[in-house]
C-alpha cells in the first residue's frame, strides 16, 4: 500500500428528513445565498423544505447554474455576495451546482486577478466562502469532496482546493425520486467509473481499498438496473444504496494508499466541452476502450475484478479479460448508456480535433504511470469508435 494522509471533514446526514439538520450546520446569524440549477427543486418540493429549513435566517438565491457550469453564469452571482454580504454558501443540486457553488466559494474571496486563473492558471486559493449542499442527484461525489470541473468557451477544466470541500451534505434518497431515467442512469455509471478509475491500475496489495471497491463496484451493478424498473425504481431501499456507494465512490476513502488513473475521466471532459455530451455518456465510450488497451499494464487487478466482481473463473487468462470487459460494456448498455463514439455520432475525423484539446490542456502523460502519451491516446479513441 502507498503512504497517504486521509481526511474528509464533511458531515453527512443521509436519510429521509434529512434536510432539517440543515439548521444546525449552518450559523444562526449567517447570511446564506441558497444556489441551485434550471429549477427542478421548486417542482419537486426541495426548495421549499430547505428554506424552511433555514428558519430566520437571511437568505438569498441563485439560480440557473446549468449541467457542466459555466465561468460566465457562475460569476454572476459575485455582485449579489458583495452586495448583501453572503457568509455561506448553500447548494441545492446535483454535481454541477455543487462544483459551481465551490467555485464561486473560491471567486468571491479571490482578489489576485481574474477568478479564472484559479482554474487556467492554478492561482492560490488561500480563502473561500463556507459551503453545505443539499445532493439532488447521485453521481460525482461532490457533496463531500473538493473537487470541481467548470467549463469556459469550450474548455472543460477540473480544480481542487480543501477549502472548498462542503462542511456538510445531506443525503436526501427520497429527493432523487424526480429524476429522469437519464439522469439516474449517469448517475450510476459515474460512481462506477470513479471507482474504476481508482481501482483498475497495478497492485500495490490494498486489501481494504480493494475490497471496498469491489463493494462498491456490486452494490451499483445490483442496484443500478432495479433503479430504472418501473417495479423497483421507487425504492427508498435501492435509491438509498445508490446514492451512499456514489457519495463512497470519490469521498478520497477507495483512493487512500493506491495508484489512480482518470484516463476515461480526462479524455471525456473534451468530450463534453466540445460536444457537450453528458458527462457519464463519456465515461461509458472512453472507459471501456482503456480498459483494452490497457489490458497489459492493467492485467492482473483485471483479472482480480473479473473473479470477484463477476464471478468469471472459467477459461484461460485473456479469456476470462475478455469477459470481465464484455460484461462491464453490458452493464453500460443495460444502463441505456452508449459505449462508442459512433452512437454519439462521433467518427474517426474527430479523433485529431479531441487529441488537440487535451494537448492544449496538458494531458499529455495520462494513467497511473503516466505513459499514456497523445498517441496511446489515440488509439484508445480508435478503439472507442
Ligand atoms: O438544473 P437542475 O434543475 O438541478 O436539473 C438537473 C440537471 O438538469 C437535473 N436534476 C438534478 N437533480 C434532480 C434533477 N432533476 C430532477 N430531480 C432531481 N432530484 O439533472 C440534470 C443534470 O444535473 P448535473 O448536476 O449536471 O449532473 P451530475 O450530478 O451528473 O453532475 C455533472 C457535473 O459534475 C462534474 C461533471 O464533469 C459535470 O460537470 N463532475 C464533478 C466531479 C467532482 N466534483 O468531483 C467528478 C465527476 O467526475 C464529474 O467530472
Ligand atoms: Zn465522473
Amino acid at each position: 500500500m502507498l503512504n497517504f494522509s486521509f481526511h474528509n471533514p464533511t458531515s453527512i446526514h443521509f436519510g429521509v428528513g434529512q434536510i432539517e439538520k440543515i439548521d444546525k450546520e449552518i450559523p444562526q446569524d449567517a447570511k446564506v445565498l441558497v444556489i441551485y440549477g434550471g429549477g427542478s427543486i421548486k417542482k419537486n418540493g426541495i426548495f421549499d423544505q430547505v428554506i424552511d429549513a433555514l428558519g430566520g435566517r437571511e437568505w438569498a438565491e441563485f439560480s440557473g447554474i446549468e449541467p457542466n457550469p459555466n465561468y460566465d453564469t457562475l460569476i454572476k452571482s459575485l455582485p449579489l455576495i458583495n452586495d448583501m454580504q453572503v457568509d455561506y454558501l448553500l447548494a441545492v443540486g446535483g454535481g454541477s451546482v455543487i462544483d459551481g457553488a465551490k467555485f464561486i466559494a473560491a471567486a468571491a474571496k479571490f482578489e489576485a486577478g481574474e477568478p479564472w486563473d484559479i482554474i487556467a492558471k492554478r492561482a492560490k486559493v488561500s480563502q473561500a466562502l463556507p459551503l453545505g449542499a443539499v445532493l439532488t442527484l447521485p453521481a460525482t461525489g461532490s457533496e463531500s469532496n473538493s473537487s470541481g470541473v467548470v467549463t469556459r468557451n469550450g474548455h472543460k477544466l477540473p480544480f481542487t482546493n480543501k477549502l472548498l470541500r462542503p462542511q456538510f451534505a445531506v443525503l436526501d434518497p427520497q429527493v432523487t425520486l424526480s429524476l429522469s431515467d437519464r439522469q439516474i442512469s449517469n448517475g450510476i455509471v459515474d460512481a462506477f467509473v470513479h471507482v474504476m478509475e481508482q481501482y483498475l491500475t497495478y497492485d500495490v496489495n490494498a486489501k481494504v481499498q480493494d475490497r471496498f471497491s469491489e463493494g462498491l463496484l456490486m452494490t451499483l451493478i445490483e442496484e443500478g438496473p432495479k433503479a430504472l424498473n418501473s417495479e423497483t425504481k421507487d425504492d427508498l431501499d435501492v435509491r438509498a444504496n445508490a446514492m451512499w456507494s456514489a457519495t463512497l465512490a470519490l469521498n478520497g476513502l477507495i483512493a487512500a494508499g493506491v495508484p489512480q488513473d482518470w484516463t476515461a475521466h480526462m479524455i471525456g471532459h473534451e468530450l463534453t466541452g466540445l460536444y457537450d455530451i453528458d458527462h457519464a455518456r463519456t465515461l461509458s465510450i472512453t472507459f471501456p476502450a482503456v480498459m483494452k488497451v490497457r489490458r497489459d499494464v492493467k492485467r492482473d487487478k483485471l483479472l482480480q475484478y473479473a473473479e470477484r466482481v463477476w464471478h468469471v473463473v472459467d477459461g484461460n487468462e485473456d479469456q476470462r479479460i475478455d469477459k470481465a470487459i464484455e460484461l462491464t460494456e453490458n452493464f453500460f448498455k443495460t444502463m441505456n448508456v452508449p459505449t462508442r463514439l459512433s452512437e454519439i455520432d462521433l467518427d474517426a475525423t474527430h479523433i485529431d480535433t479531441i487529441l488537440e484539446k487535451l494537448q492544449q490542456h496538458g494531458m499529455v502523460a495520462l494513467g497511473e504511470r503516466r505513459e499514456i502519451t497523445p498517441d496511446i491516446t489515440r488509439i484508445i479513441l480508435e478503439a472507442a469508435l
